[in-house]
């Protein structure tokens, strides 16, 4: 049953006034919002049906490198506030959807410039490397941030076992995109499905990873399961989700983001506190979980605090014209 009576409807599941709001805000921004409430149907008629995944405990994990000290934001708060369009657009709109994408069998086809073009299952891809914990610092686009313990592998092995042919400058990402499973694939609001891409040696630097888990579990749904992508210097919308294919091109991918207002989201997308958004300033960000609305607000770091890490990837660059 996809669409729901309003009688079917339970009062916890209408979207909070201040949600609401919120989304709005960010349809609007991302210059979406004529859209907007195509999209609230959407959230709100899949809730009933949901079955989230059971939580499950990853095993062995390893520390990585690179953890940060600081507090890692509640489970509850990164399992709940999410952004994953798919399954609508208000930040709790993932949490009481996602149950609906079935995540095994779950296959990654790798295609384009690569000598070995397949698909590869979730299976034999965690075979390519153990697993780590990779304590990060996220920041979004939209002013906020989270510290997320990831659980995942470098992106660096799976580009290893494909073996890119010289052709190959960037990886493009596609997330699945299946409308049965996938209430919000139904509405307009990005072009599906969603897709992101990267240079080749960004891929390939050792901060990024693909993630399977967070806080030593299974990845929830609305996080991405059961593999998405994870980029700490760049902006949040970079991690892509529920990855079904990785193509290796010689052209610069468009990312959906791009595709939808190119005047707002470049292809780098680092986190940049000196150049704004279009309509609002990237110099501070207020962190997840940290007090309500009168938190105060941090300063944001060149490439979200990793430019010791990441910054030769960009060297002799116009980090504002290349945003
Ligand atoms: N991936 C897909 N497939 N669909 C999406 O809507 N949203 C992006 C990114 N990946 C998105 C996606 C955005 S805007 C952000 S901020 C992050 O996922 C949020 O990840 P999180 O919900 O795990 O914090």
């Amino acid at each position: 049953m996809i669409i729901s009576r309003p009688s079917d409807i339970a009062p916890s599941e209408i979207t909070p006034r201040e949600a609401y709001a919120e989304r709005r805000r960010f349809l609007q921004t991302a210059g979406l919002g004529l859209i907007a409430s195509a999209g609230l149907a959407s959230g709100l008629v899949q809730a009933a049906n949901v079955q989230p995944q059971a939580r499950r405990k990853l095993a062995p994990i390893v520390k990585g490198p690179y953890a940060t000290d600081e507090k890692p934001t509640p489970y509850a708060d990164v399992t709940t506030y999410n952004n994953f369009y798919e399954f609508g657009t208000d930040k709790s709109d993932p949490s009481r959807n996602a149950g609906t994408i079935r995540t095994r069998p779950w296959t990654v086809s790798v295609e384009g410039d690569v000598k070995r073009a397949k698909r590869i299952s979730l299976d034999d891809l965690l075979k390519l490397a153990p697993l780590e914990e990779r304590i990060y610092r996220m920041r979004c686009v939209e002013g906020w941030s989270m510290v997320i313990p990831w659980v995942g592998f470098p992106l660096a092995r799976l580009i290893e076992w494909a073996e890119p042919t010289g052709n190959a400058r960037y990886v493009e990402f596609i997330s699945l995109a299946d409308p049965d499973q996938m209430p919000g694939v139904r509405v307009p609001v990005l072009d599906w499905p969603y897709t992101e891409g990267l240079r080749l040696d960004e891929a390939r630097h050792p901060l990024a990873i693909l993630a399977v888990g967070l806080y030593g579990e299974t990845l929830p749904d609305q996080n991405g399961a059961p593999l998405r992508l994870v980029v700490p210097w760049k902006y949040g919308f970079k991690g892509i989700k529920s990855i079904v294919s990785l193509r290796f091109t010689e052209k610069m991918p468009v990312s959906s983001w791009m595709r939808a207002n190119s005047r707002e989201y470049g292809f780098y997308s680092n986190v940049n506190p000196e150049v704004d958004h279009p309509r609002w300033s990237q110099a501070t960000e207020r962190r997840i979980g940290e007090g309500g609305l009168f938190n105060r607000r941090r300063k944001t770091l060149m490439f979200n605090g990793y430019a010791d890490q990441v910054g030769q990837l960009y060297a002799g660059m116009d980090l504002r014209k290349y945003f």
